[in-house]
């Protein structure tokens, strides 16, 4: 089987953290986000994966991932000029799968648990597709499945009145029977060509789609929100397998933590950082490599690489990107701000 993973798009509800580079790229607990994905799909034991770029920094991609082999896998970049679509997307792996049956991973979904059972349920069936369902508590914000007697009856892309609340998530095992549906398919409201409607056209077809559930933790990362709630699932999830508690913390090579520092558990910090004494970090905190912190008060964020965080103001549910410093200012009330466009602060 082969695998892609879509790391394209222009990621416009994370602005500006997405000016300079894809969203997928975004770190969480530290690595980015589309790197979880790559570690899935290789745990299912698929190794030829290709990538499909586009839009905003697409280049970092190919920095990052390189051919794949640091990686243990081979990859093969696809260029896609505009962002048209899960589907449109899809149509330009045809010759990349040749004939295979494949799995398709969007970059910006975070699942806990592996894949591998669902990869191989498919590969041993005659399914023509199969979706991971997830129940949510906001389903008009994704592709809907109607089921009955385990039989799935429809697919809606995000219904203005969802009549359930099984999201299809953006992990699905196709054959190359989709390339077919996704030819004569029309762009939808959004002008995109839609995934879910060429399943739902495939649906009307044969009706030879299976599915399988997720149980545990799933996340399609949109918003900042999404972003912070799978940075703590993920710390949580190294902390458990490095067999510590979610009271604990992983530190880098390199990073001095003076003593007076209170870490408040689920806290992982990069290499070569300093934690100045006085600091109060966690619970929920990713700090990136070779940043520096001086008795600053830090709960439930996301401080990148390079920054300077040195205030007494509390910074919480924030994410910082790259390079950014944050210092009081010693000339009384005045605030200094020099921010990019679509910044966000709250005083
Ligand atoms: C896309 C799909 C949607 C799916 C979601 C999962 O939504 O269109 O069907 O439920 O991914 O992450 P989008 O991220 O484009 O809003």
């Amino acid at each position: 089987m082969k695998g892609i993973i879509l790391h394209g798009g222009h990621g416009t509800r994370l602005r500006p953290l997405t000016h300079t580079g894809p969203k997928q790229l975004l770190p969480i607990a530290n690595k980015p986000m589309s790197e979880y994905c790559l570690d899935s799909i290789k745990e299912a034991g698929i190794d030829e994966i290709a990538i499909i770029i586009g839009g905003v920094g697409s280049n970092k991609v190919k920095e990052y991932y390189g051919n794949g082999k640091k990686f243990g896998v081979n990859i093969t970049y696809i260029e896609q000029d505009e962002p048209r679509g899960i589907a449109h997307a899809i149509s330009l792996c045809k010759k990349f799968v040749n004939n295979e049956k494949f799995l398709v991973f969007l970059g910006d979904n975070i699942i806990q648990k592996p894949i591998t059972d669902f990869v191989e349920n498919f590969k041993n069936s005659d399914y023509d597709a199969t979706v991971l369902l997830c129940e949510v508590d906001n389903p008009s914000r994704f592709g809907i499945a109607d089921i009955e007697n385990k039989k799935i009856l429809k697919i809606t892309e995000k219904p203005k009145n969802p009549s359930s609340n099984l999201a299809v998530t953006g992990i699905y095992l196709l054959t190359p029977l989709i390339f077919e549906i996704i030819d004569n398919l029309k762009p939808s409201w959004r002008n995109e060509f839609e995934i879910t409607d060429a399943l739902d056209n495939l649906l009307k077809q044969n009706n030879n789609i299976s599915y399988e559930t997720i149980t545990d933790y799933w996340k399609d990362t949109g918003t900042p929100d999404d972003i912070l709630h799978a940075n703590g699932e993920i710390i949580k999830k190294i902390l458990k397998r490095l067999e510590k508690g979610i009271e604990d913390h992983i530190v880098g090579e390199g990073t001095i933590i003076e003593s007076n520092v209170k870490i408040n558990g689920l806290v992982t910090i990069g290499e070569n950082c300093h934690i100045s004494s006085g600091s109060s970090i966690g619970p929920n905190v990713s700090v990136g490599n070779n940043t520096t912190i001086f008795a600053s008060s830090i709960e439930n964020s996301i401080i990148m690489e390079n920054c300077k965080i040195n205030s007494t103001a509390e910074i919480k549910n924030s994410i910082i990107a790259n390079n950014s410093e944050i210092t009081d200012n010693s000339s009384g009330d005045e605030k200094i701000f020099l921010l990019g466009e679509g910044s966000k602060i709250s005083l």
